[in-house]
């Protein structure tokens, strides 16, 4: 059913947008009207479920939230820091209750007090000064934090050229034999950033591989793990690596379309993005034939509505169809069948925007960066508790030890344990901190995972049994509910951990260890599958700690 509501969409494909029309009218007034979803899913030939069933799904479209005007981020450090409530109160001098929501998260995580409101995002902000944004004065969304790296010679946050210099040298890539090019990055042995780990070439030569009148390169920019703006980042300072990184994978591949899905929660980087592509136009480097090269290429930027489960890669592209966003059962993998059910290659933003300095400097000066098995460079995002929180571009290997305490240079407070790699990474007691290295490899053996490398500082004196409870409670908030490990076991962990520390309850820990065991084997994606590891971590590492709320053996 759903591979012919696809193909539906597909019919009018994106440049009549079946997602983009429910973003449209949920913006009219706060969600779409009953009729104008009838309407909609008759002109795609759809039934009303689809309309119905995405537009209810979305935080910014659905009907329950329509009256909410800020939306407060209830990410996992603006939670820690404990700067929200303050916050609420200071928003509730302006807005009723009712008028306020939450949102996660909004990549602001290095200065908290984190908000959306009206379009744009703010952070860290004294009470006058949200006073003044209540009262409308404009251009106090801008933040500020600290990029550094410990490389000579970053690849990703080194000084951006002159943008015509810039893709001067970079264009000649398109007289070359795509062969070649795709072998570059299969030199260059770079592995995705988003999670996963996947090289990029695998993908590339699949989508490569596999015939069709029509192939999409998709940027996923839906960066919604708490703890990690770097691709926030990218798209706001560096948009051009990740515009170029897709233009290339179009030449390997045949693809002529390259979308960008950026979440609705960072709309500076959804302006940032269109401006950049706006100079792409401007320098006569987008369209037919770019350059007299025969390479046909054109961007579209779609918008997200606020759902954690777009990042998965499939439930991503079920949402630029306009269907509800749910998990898609591979194969096919979308490399065979995508986007509107063509061969589509999907990357991070970090893993495109790496593309540029392979292209000049070539796949084996790349892979000589970094441990052979991961290779490169990673950009690592710390929070407020560091002394020096901001974003850093480290070679893979480096020892987290490093990151920690220099770059960073040590925490404002005691801290116990790092969150690293979002809410489906694994918790890292502070004393494994000295046996780490920033790799994929490294974090595997250690039983973590690097993920994307966003760090959230859990304090001393934070509960360990409270983060779990708002892991399951992320999770359970966040599923997209098409297996039932993880839409009913995310619920009942969440309730075990609630009445443990509020009721006269233990909880069983065989029953916690059959439930957490299902989610990972049984979960259709890495969301039920990957909760599982940072549980497991503070079981294992904080079990004096969290001893109290399980029944003795
Ligand atoms: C629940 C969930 C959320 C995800 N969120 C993101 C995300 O925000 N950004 C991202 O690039 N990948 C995310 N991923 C991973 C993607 O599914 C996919 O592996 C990735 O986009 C592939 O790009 P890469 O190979 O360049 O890493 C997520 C996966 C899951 C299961
Ligand atoms: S694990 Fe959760 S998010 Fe993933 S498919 Fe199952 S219900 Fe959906």
């Amino acid at each position: 059913m759903s591979d012919n509501v696809s193909a539906l969409s597909g019919r009018k494909g994106l440049d009549r947008n079946l997602f983009e029309e429910l973003v449209k009218e949920g913006k009219k007034n706060g969600t779409p009207e009953p009729e104008v979803l009838r309407q909609i899913a008759k002109d795609f030939l759809i039934g009303d479920s689809i309309t119905y069933g995405a537009s209810t799904f979305y935080d910014f479209l659905k009907p329950e939230n329509k009256q909410i005007k800020a939306y407060i981020c209830n990410g996992s450090v603006c939670m820690l820091a404990g700067t929200q409530e303050n916050l609420k109160t200071k928003l509730l001098e302006h807005l009723g209750e009712e008028e306020i929501g939450h949102m996660c998260c909004l990549g602001r995580c290095h200065e908290n007090g984190s908000f959306y409101y009206r379009g744009e995002n703010y952070s860290g902000k004294s009470d006058s000064e949200i006073d003044e944004i209540m009262q409308g004065s404009a251009g106090k969304n801008k933040d500020q934090y600290f990029v550094g790296t410990n490389m000579a010679e970053p690849i990703l946050t080194a000084p951006f050229p002159d943008l015509q210099e810039f893709y001067a040298r970079l264009i000649k890539a398109f007289s070359r034999d795509p062969e070649k090019l795709l072998q570059e990055i299969k030199d260059s042995e770079v592995r995705g950033r988003g999670g996963a780990g996947f090289k990029m070439s695998f993908k590339l030569e699949s989508c490569k591989n596999t015939p069709s009148d029509q192939k999409f390169i998709v940027c996923n920019a839906d960066e919604g793990d708490p703890g990690a703006y770097s691709d926030r980042y990218l798209m706001e300072e560096r948009p051009h690596l990740v515009l170029f990184g897709m233009m290339v994978n179009g030449f390997i591949t045949g693809a002529s379309r390259g979308v960008l899905y950026i979440r609705g929660e960072y709309p500076e980087s959804v302006s940032a993005v269109n401006l950049a592509i706006a100079e792409l136009e401007e320098l006569g480097l987008l369209g037919d034939n770019i350059k007299g090269s025969g390479f046909d290429f054109r961007f579209k930027v779609i918008e997200g509505a606020g759902a954690y489960v777009c990042g998965e890669e499939t439930a991503l592209l079920s949402s630029i169809e306009g269907q509800p966003p749910h998990v898609r059962v591979r194969p096919p993998y979308p490399t065979q069948e995508g986007l509107f059910n063509k061969p589509t290659v999907v990357n991070n933003v970090e893993t495109l925007a790496c593309i540029p300095y392979i292209i000049n400097n070539s796949g084996k000066v790349y892979a000589g960066i970094g441990t052979g098995k991961s290779s490169g460079s990673k950009l690592v995002c710390l929070d407020s508790f560091f002394n020096r929180p901001g974003m850093y571009e480290v070679a893979m290997g480096t020892t987290l030890k490093e990151v920690v305490n220099e770059l960073g240079q040590g925490f404002k407070q005691p801290i116990k344990a790092l969150h690293i790699g979002g809410p489906l990474g694994g918790i890292v007691p502070v004393h494994k901190i000295p046996d780490l290295t920033l790799d994929f490899e490294s974090f595997a053996e250690n039983g973590f995972l690097l993920g994307h490398a966003g760090v959230v500082s859990i304090p001393e004196n934070f509960p360990m049994i409270k983060y779990l409870e708002h892991l399951f409670e992320f999770t359970a908030a966040e599923s997209c509910g098409k297996c039932v490990p993880c839409s009913i076991g995310s619920v009942r962990g969440m309730e075990m951990l609630v009445k443990a520390q509020h009721e006269d309850y233990q909880i069983d820990r065989k029953l916690m260890d059959d439930l957490l065991e299902t989610l990972e084997v049984g979960s259709l994606c890495a969301l039920g599958g990957g909760l599982p590891l940072g549980i497991k971590n503070a079981l294992q590492y904080f079990e004096n700690e969290l001893k109290p709320y399980f029944i003795k053996n």
